[in-house]
């Protein structure tokens, strides 16, 4: 930055301004004072004269006024005076006559008001006072004497005061402001200039010029706030760079389409089989209709699309109370049912067999046994025997499917199955078997508990390749192997070695159908008021919740630390709602029903506390919702919250940031939710930190609309580029290559 001529100009014009009111205002009031001491002075001149020679004004001897004069000039520095007697008859000293003239008016003005009247008048170059003085005497007639001064001295001094002064005045502000302006120019613009250099570099992308600068204390503030806009910027380029090479190179996303492709060169037409207990699909009464279900599952939610992307069979248990009446003499029928795209085969489980192998082992002995959320595990005889024999009558009917096929990919969902890798592979040692464990492995301590831990490794081995969400639990895994049984842990690729059979064990964090055409989908968002009018409800802001009703997913924890926040944070009591989607789920286990009257309970009291006309703090939908129906609250909501005490994933975390089309809106994610390691822009959470988890809350509906882009943006970016498909080209790529 420069300073300019017309910047100067303009200073020293100011700088003249300035110095001219002062001098302007200084010298008017010396004048002032001035003109008042001369007439002060002269009255009193003539009031001593008056005393010394009463009767001088009746002199009429010329001689005699001249010697006067003589005396007043040499004692007061007087020029004369004048006698009046009349218009026509004025007597005095010679030196003054030539100024009569300028004397007549103000001697009648001074008569006819009978006071005394000084004014200064110009005769040539000189400038004279004249005092005039009315005389009042017995025969009444109109007589006066008139003074003169020379008043020239008075301009001089004021010329004298305007030079000394203005100059001196002019110096000075051109001084000050001359520093001022070095100042400036070396302290300030220095800073700025460096600032106006990066914001350049900024827009020329030569991101690598900013660094921090030292600088002046005054200009911290800004100097922090160009920075972290800076960073922002640059964030936001590289996002954009980001976002821009991603669609760049849009094949390097994985879509259906390729997948299946993928898919037709890896199982050179041979069958691939889903197996998993909870079936997509379920046909259950609604009055005299029939009515099909999509069930909450994060398994479903994941698989689902990959089988409608490929085709193949998905075996699961019937659980719905009109799927007999569905499904074709083989017990198959064709999904999803506005528009099939693969087999349901369905297997029926007796009561019996719900009661222990889904009930029982599977949820009240593996679940609590894998999820640390302090619910302990029970293991009961009967349940185990019922375990294995449902997973034989799976085997049996996997193999049925697959008696005509030399190889078939046999993927094999979650815990419930455990024991199907070894029972498959028993009969039919070329088929290529995989086990995917949607739950978390809990340490080889905390898995030693389980008195069958032996088969169910045993079982699980039986497979080519066992995935799980994260290496972590790979590593739990194949600690728990190296303590239990006599195999070999080769560790450089993260397999067991067991009677001759090589198993893989490897992480595969699951994810959901999100390509770049739905990151592009523009959801329309709908306000607060109207997502809950329909409740009878109002509020400014919502926060969202999907759960199963489970005690693993910590909703009593996320509930209290709602009321924490609105606690600390009364301005928001009527005005904040927390929605929170709740599916009730595997009841009939005690622990479960227990989940479900302390979530009611907790909401009840929560509620009551902070009654208000048309507002609730939360509001719990406890009811199975279709993806439709959660739609609207993913879109709109201002954050989800997701408060898993243990998860092995959570894809309701990643399908809230799939509908953020608008890279707004925050997540709060539990730290002990699998998919905290790959959406690092959620806010990360311990649930069980209540103090904290409500401190979060503020911050999500606080948070600026910068920072919830840059967050939003980097976990929509990891979710479309490892999204379901990629997950499935992985998963069937590393089966395929197992020899
Ligand atoms: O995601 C883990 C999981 O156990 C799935 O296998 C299952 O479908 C889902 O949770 C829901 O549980 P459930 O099928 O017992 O209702």
């Amino acid at each position: 930055m420069k300073f300019t001529i017309s910047f100067i100009l303009s200073i020293i014009f100011a700088v003249g301004v300035v110095a001219f009111g002062f001098t302007f205002f200084q010298s008017t009031n010396e004048r002032t004072k001035l003109d008042r001491e001369l007439e002060v002075r002269i009255a009193h001149i003539s009031d001593e004269l008056f005393k010394a020679n009463p009767s001088f004004f009746k002199e009429t001897d010329h001689l005699k006024i001249e010697l006067l004069a003589d005396s007043l000039r040499k004692q007061f520095n007087l020029l004369g005076f004048a006698l009046y007697f009349n218009y026509d008859s004025i007597l005095s000293n010679s030196s003054v006559t030539r100024l009569l003239n300028y004397s007549k008016a103000y001697i009648l003005r001074s008569l006819t008001a009978d006071t005394s009247v000084g004014s200064f008048f110009k005769s040539g170059n000189m400038q004279i006072y004249q005092y005039v003085r009315p005389i009042r005497n017995s025969s009444r007639s109109n007589l006066a004497v008139v003074f003169y001064t020379d008043a020239g001295y008075i301009d001089k001094v004021i010329g004298s005061i305007w030079f000394r002064n203005f100059i001196g005045w002019f110096i000075q502000a051109f001084l000050v402001s001359v520093i001022t302006l070095l100042l400036i120019r070396w302290g300030i613009l220095n800073q700025v200039n460096k600032i106006v250099v990066w914001a350049k570099a900024i827009r020329t992308g030569n991101i690598r010029q900013i660094k921090p600068e030292p600088h002046l204390d005054f200009l911290d503030p800004l100097h922090k706030e160009i920075e972290s806009i800076a960073k922002a910027m640059n964030e936001a380029k590289a996002t954009a760079e980001e976002e821009a090479r991603l669609r760049s190179s849009a094949e390097a996303i994985w879509t259906p389409e390729r997948l299946k492709v993928e898919m037709e060169n890896l199982l050179q037409n041979r069958k691939m089989i889903v197996v998993s207990n909870r079936e997509p699909y379920m046909h259950i009464h609604d009055g005299k209709d029939i009515k099909c279900i999509v069930p909450a599952s994060g398994m479903i939610t994941a698989m689902e699309p990959i089988l409608k992307a490929c085709s193949g069979l998905w075996i699961a248990s019937g659980t719905g109370d009109a799927d007999r009446e569905t499904v074709n003499k083989y017990n198959k029928v064709e999904v999803p049912p506005e528009e099939p795209k693969y087999t349901l085969r369905r297997l029926w489980l007796t009561k019996e067999d719900e009661r222990h192998f889904y009930y029982g082992f599977s949820n009240e002995g593996l679940w609590p046994l894998c999820h640390i959320a302090h619910t302990r595990p029970i293991f009961r005889n009967d349940d185990w025997k019922y375990y294995k024999k449902v997973n034989e009558d799976f085997a049996k009917v996997i193999l049925e499917e697959t008696r005509d096929e030399e190889q078939p990919f046999i993927l094999i969902q979650d815990f419930h199955f455990a024991l199907l890798p070894e029972l498959i592979k028993r009969e039919k040692p070329n088929a290529k078997v995989a086990i995917f464990w949607h739950i978390p492995w809990p340490n080889p301590e905390s898995f030693g508990i389980c008195p069958w831990q032996r088969e169910i490794l045993i079982g699980m081995l039986g497979a080519d390749l066992i995935g799980f969400h994260t290496q972590y639990h790979c590593n739990h895994f194949l600690e728990t192997v190296n303590n239990v049984l006599e195999s070999r842990v080769l560790w450089e690729d993260f397999s067991v070695k067991k009677a001759g059979h090589t198993t893989f064990v490897k992480p595969f964090p699951i994810s959901i159908a999100f390509t770049l055409k739905d990151y592009d989908v523009n959801a329309t968002k709908i306000k607060a008021s109207e997502l809950l009018s329909e409740f009878g409800l109002t509020s400014r802001f919502i926060g969202i919740g999907v759960d199963r009703i489970d005690y693993t997913k910590g909703i009593v924890e996320k509930f209290l630390s709602i009321e924490r926040f609105l606690e600390k944070n009364p301005s928001y009591v009527g005005k904040f709602t927390f929605v929170q989607i709740g599916a009730p789920s595997r009841t009939l286990i005690k622990s479960y029903a227990d989940t479900v009257s302390a979530v009611e309970n907790e909401a009840i009291r929560i509620n009551l506390r902070f009654k208000s006309k048309n507002w609730k703090a939360i509001l719990l939908l406890k009811k199975h919702h279709s993806h439709e129906q959660i739609a609207p609250f993913y879109v709109s909501a201002d954050f989800c919250m997701v408060t898993s005490l243990h998860d092995g994933m959570n894809l309701v975390a990643k399908e809230f940031v799939a509908s953020r089309n608008h890279n707004d809106g925050t997540l709060i994610l539990s730290r002990f939710a699998g998919a905290s390691q790959e959406l690092q822009g959620a806010i990360i959470i311990n649930p069980y930190d209540i103090e904290k988890s409500a401190d979060a809350i503020k911050q999500a509906l606080e948070m600026t609309k910068e920072d919830q882009y840059q967050r939003m943006i980097q976990m929509r970016l990891v979710i479309v580029r490892h999204n379901i498909y990629s997950w499935a080209a992985s998963l069937l790529r590393t089966m395929a290559s197992i020899n």
